[in-house]
């Protein structure tokens, strides 16, 4: 009985001390399924990682794993054909992006199917071990680096795992992006996509249209923020920003960069509306190529479009804030077809994945309304409304992208929403619904007529650059809270393949001001993306989100710290 008494006691000292010791096992996303063992894996000194007859791109991983801890620790860790103190076991039964995490005093074991999954274990190692592993930054020489006994089945919800920069209203340049790659791979983000073109600045170089990244890049007198000092301000005329593009080679390393992290990126030519940039480049674009509406109505030539007056808006002059352009593509013009063709021929050249997207919102009717030759078409083609011409527009993209390029499209949901979207000819495109306006709606009607779709609600908090309210100043309208962002669901649709982080950068000004903007809540995003709904835990969240403050301030993020300070509404 005493003996007996004993036992238990020593049980539940056990108990308690592995508790204790490693009760807060920090891993954001959450995983699937996780429970805890007793006791912690010390590395040792020259520890190996490795394990018998990996495809080469596990081998591919396995060295990327040990150069990140040799960057990071004095522990010399090495790669090894056969098994080590971490061993890698190849199992077709897990999932494509899954793995299996086992951790005992003794050693840990890796088990995944594909260099993703693997990818996906280190990176939950990682996170596992103290901050400095995650953030790249070598630690003390002495440290010790033990990770806590722990058994894990992970894989994600979601296939779709987004986050969108606008590099239109703001040029981020290409260090900018990558520290944005590698933020979206600490959590398991897997899409990029990438806002290249707006109203605002054309940031894409084609060979045959030159102009594009001279004066389609260049703006003039454009407000700028400055989210620090809370103030924004203008330059003044004669102050030039830009002209801002990237070369294809700095894409090429972009999307290298993001395919290391096993990120995919995704294009985004927004078309037809929202192509001023385009348009100021080439004016023959626009339905009214001589400015004949705004010189009709005394606008002054050199003023900057004001949204509340339309007729600005054909001056062709590039924008400087943001708002919603009249002046859109001219969608009867042959020249108009064939230069969206060279953009998809471009795209498909250096983007190597399925999807591209096509933009398709907030396109006025009004250019169209008032072409003799787009209202020509509309009676030639026997359309009902001019808003249909969009989808006619896009079925000669959609076309193309397939049959040239083997590409499908992706499009922002006005692309069925639009009062007179031609849903069966949009239908015939198999188009990827990016939901947004409308959200819970949109998402429903993708449901209903078999079409995939994106949840990323601009006003559930998945638009990552509103103001937080009362605290931020100056930024983009809206209630922007860390709470809004975690506690807004995705639709329980079967055809959801994702959510996605959504930034726009009208108020942005340097690039910590995008930090600032977007972090800690795209953190919030990838738990959506990743973890099942099941275990979405706010409170939970706020504990790991504060303790990877650790991680983003060794890594050098200027991410906002009154969204995890201050009271969330
Ligand atoms: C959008 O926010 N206009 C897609």
């Amino acid at each position: 009985m005493k003996k007996n008494l004993l036992l238990a006691l020593v049980v539940m000292l056990c108990c308690f001390t592995t508790l204790s010791a490693s009760e807060f096992i920090n891993l954001t996303p959450r995983p699937a399924m996780m429970t805890q063992g007793s006791g912690e894996l010390t590395l040792k000194k020259g520890f190996k990682v490795g394990g018998k007859n990996l495809p080469a791109d596990m081998k591919a991983e396995v060295k990327k794993f040990v150069e990140s801890i040799n960057a990071t620790t004095s522990l010399g860790a090495s790669a090894k054909n056969k098994g080590g103190l971490i061993n890698i076991v190849v199992d077709p039964s897990v999932p494509e992006e899954g793995y299996k995490l086992s951790i005992t005093k003794s050693g840990a074991t890796i088990k995944a199917s594909t260099a993703t999954g693997l990818f996906y274990a280190f990176q939950t190692v990682k996170k596992l071990l103290p901050a400095n592993v995650m953030a790249g930054v070598k630690g003390a020489p002495n440290a010790s680096y033990r990770l806590p006994a722990v058994e894990i089945t992970d894989q994600p919800r979601y296939a779709y795992r987004g986050f969108m920069l606008d590099v239109s209203r703001h040029f981020f340049d290409v260090n900018e992006v990558k520290k944005m790659l590698d933020i979206m791979a600490m959590y398991k983000l897997n899409r990029f996509h990438w806002h290249l073109t707006d109203d605002q600045g054309w940031r894409l170089p084609m060979e045959k249209y030159p102009k594009l990244t001279v004066e389609g890049a260049t703006n003039q007198n454009i407000l700028r923020t400055d989210f620090d000092q809370q103030r924004q301000w203008r330059e003044g005329r004669g102050v030039a920003y830009g002209p801002f593009a990237y070369t294809i080679d700095d894409i090429k390393e972009i999307v290298a960069y993001a395919k290391d992290r096993h990120i995919e990126v995704m294009p985004e030519i927004d078309m037809p509306g929202h192509m001023v940039a385009a348009i100021h480049a080439y004016p023959e674009f626009s339905t009214d190529p001589e400015s004949l509406i705004a010189k009709a109505a005394g606008v002054d030539m050199d003023s900057e479009p004001v949204a509340g007056k339309p007729d600005t808006h054909f001056t062709h002059n590039i924008w400087n804030i943001g708002g919603v352009s009249r002046d859109v593509l001219d969608v009867s013009n042959p020249k108009v077809i064939q230069f969206a063709k060279d953009v998809i021929d471009v795209l498909a050249e250096v983007f190597p994945y399925e999807y591209i997207h096509i933009g398709g919102d907030e396109c006025p009717t009004y250019a169209w309304e008032k072409s003799e030759s787009c209202t020509a078409m509309k009676d030639k083609l026997g359309l009902e409304s001019h808003r249909a011409l969009q989808a006619w527009f896009n079925k000669q993209i959609a076309d193309y992208a397939r049959e040239k390029h083997g590409k499908k499209i992706m499009g922002w949901n006005e692309l069925i929403t639009d009062k007179g979207a031609d849903m069966e000819l949009t239908k015939t495109m198999d188009p990827v619904i990016m939901c947004w306006v409308g959200a819970e709606q949109a998402a429903k009607l993708s449901q209903e007529n078999g079409l995939k779709h994106i949840y990323t609600p601009h006003n559930g908090g998945y638009y990552i650059n509103r103001c937080y309210r009362g605290i931020d100043k100056v930024g983009a309208v809206g209630d922007g809270s860390l709470s809004l962002t975690y506690n807004t669901n995705p639709p329980d649709n079967d055809l959801c393949i994702g959510v996605q982080g959504t930034f726009w950068s009208e108020q942005v000004d340097r690039d910590r001001d995008l930090e600032y903007q977007a972090l800690p809540r795209l953190i919030a995003i990838a738990e959506h993306a990743w973890t099942p709904a099941s275990l979405m835990n706010y409170d939970d969240f706020m504990k790991r989100a504060k303790a990877d403050t650790e991680i983003l301030d060794l890594a050098g993020y200027n991410y906002g710290r009154h969204q995890l300070t201050t009271p969330q509404k």
